[in-house]
């Protein structure tokens, strides 16, 4: 709850409100019902003086037991629960509070028990229909929260505007502790961004250039939760300039660095080379359906021809300092121009050949068929 209330606010204080008033309205009517069933000299004074003890348990049960989250993010019939949970707790810890202060002694216990049975009912009313409202009526439109990479923020949040979408949030996967992005708030972990997308009311998550396996489970069980499609703004490949240090005496040359889920968005599972090579040699005439890569050309030149089933396009490696992202999709040939030039990969997947595509008929039906989605 506590790391909750630093975003939705106005709605937490809406479901605050909403639990007060429906014990207060439950102990009336408990009261009204037990008076008007029993000829007794009941204690009103005794009452109220233990209505305020269940109030204040009641807020702390709230906020430490994180109940209006988990109200929020369940839907219906995890309510039953949440809201049963809810009162189940107030209930044993106001009965340990009357038995240490040894309080409320003209205080019925059924009355309490009544009380809270209503509780549980208007509880259960007042959080469906709070949330129904909140949902109609408080949803900004297109409020969107995108998930990449570090390396990849600034583009993806262009690429967002481009499509005239509004990135309300980031989560920056290996993020090195950014409170902003060009001014966008950035969720610290997985468990934050996932508050944010129960509690901003967070209409759609991108995705832009991401591995399918960097997408932490979490967040797509509160995407499940909340019934928020994951989105993806992708690219199909990407020239990249991979980090030089250049040494002061150029006898000691240059070093390139690149680091996995950091420089590149993927986990680096694989890594191999192809070496010996007579020029104008073609390789390649395969696509992958998951394996995201990333080429280079430490010494040589290569051509890299890509086709994504519409349109080709070439990408010389020709310097060993420019990268080559391909990510699952594209259909590659590969062309050595110099002699024994060198092709380094850096894969995501392990082999696997069942995840190949080698035939071209093949390839343009799949591309066909599971065409980047448009946001
Ligand atoms: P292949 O993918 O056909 O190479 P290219 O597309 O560059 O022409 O791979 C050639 C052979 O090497 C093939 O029999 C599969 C094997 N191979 C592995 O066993 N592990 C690997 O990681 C790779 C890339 C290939």
């Amino acid at each position: 709850m506590h790391n909750e209330f630093r975003y939705g606010r106005w709605k937490i204080l809406c479901f605050v409100f909403a639990d007060i008033v429906s014990l207060l309205l439950a102990s009336i009517l408990s009261l009204w019902l037990y008076l008007l069933n029993k000829d007794i000299n009941y204690s009103i004074k005794s009452h109220f003086s233990v209505i305020i003890p269940m109030i204040v348990i009641d807020l702390a049960v709230t906020f430490f037991f994180s109940t209006l989250r988990r109200a929020l993010r369940w839907r219906e019939k995890r309510e039953v629960y949440e809201s049963a949970r809810h009162v189940v707790f107030s209930l044993v810890f106001l009965g340990l509070y009357l038995f240490i202060t040894k309080s409320g002694p003209d205080f019925s216990r059924a009355i309490v028990l009544l009380t809270y049975g209503f509780d549980y009912l208007f509880l259960l009313a007042f959080r469906i229909s709070l949330r129904q409202i909140m949902t109609r009526y408080m949803k900004r439109e297109s409020t969107a929260l995108l998930m990449t990479t570090n390396r990849f923020a600034d583009e993806g949040i262009k690429e967002l505007k481009n499509l005239g979408l509004d990135v309300r949030y980031l989560y920056l996967l290996k993020n090195n502790n950014a409170d902003k992005v060009n001014d966008i708030p950035v969720a610290k972990d997985v468990k934050e961004a996932a508050a944010v997308i129960c509690w901003e009311m967070i209409d759609k998550v991108y995705i832009y250039g991401l591995d399918h396996q960097m997408i932490p489970e979490y967040l797509m069980d509160a995407c499940n939760e909340m019934r928020i499609m994951l989105q993806w703004v992708d690219f199909n490949y990407k020239v990249l300039e991979i980090k030089r240090i250049k040494h002061q005496d150029p006898k000691y040359g240059a070093l390139m660095f690149l680091e996995g889920e950091r420089d590149i968005p993927f986990p680096i599972r694989r890594v191999y080379w192809i070496t010996e090579t007579d020029a104008e040699m073609y390789r390649g005439s395969h696509a992958h359906k998951l394996n995201c890569q990333l080429l280079y050309c430490p010494y040589g030149k290569i051509d890299i021809i890509l086709d994504d089933g519409k349109e080709k396009t070439t990408v010389t490696l020709d310097r060993p300092e420019k990268g080559l992202l391909l990510m699952p999709g594209l259909w590659r040939e590969m062309v050595w121009r110099d002699q024994g030039s060198i092709l380094c990969v850096l894969a995501s997947e392990y082999y696997d050949e069942n995840e190949y595509i080698r035939d071209y008929d093949e390839f343009l039906a799949y591309s066909r068929k599971s065409g980047k989605e448009e946001a």
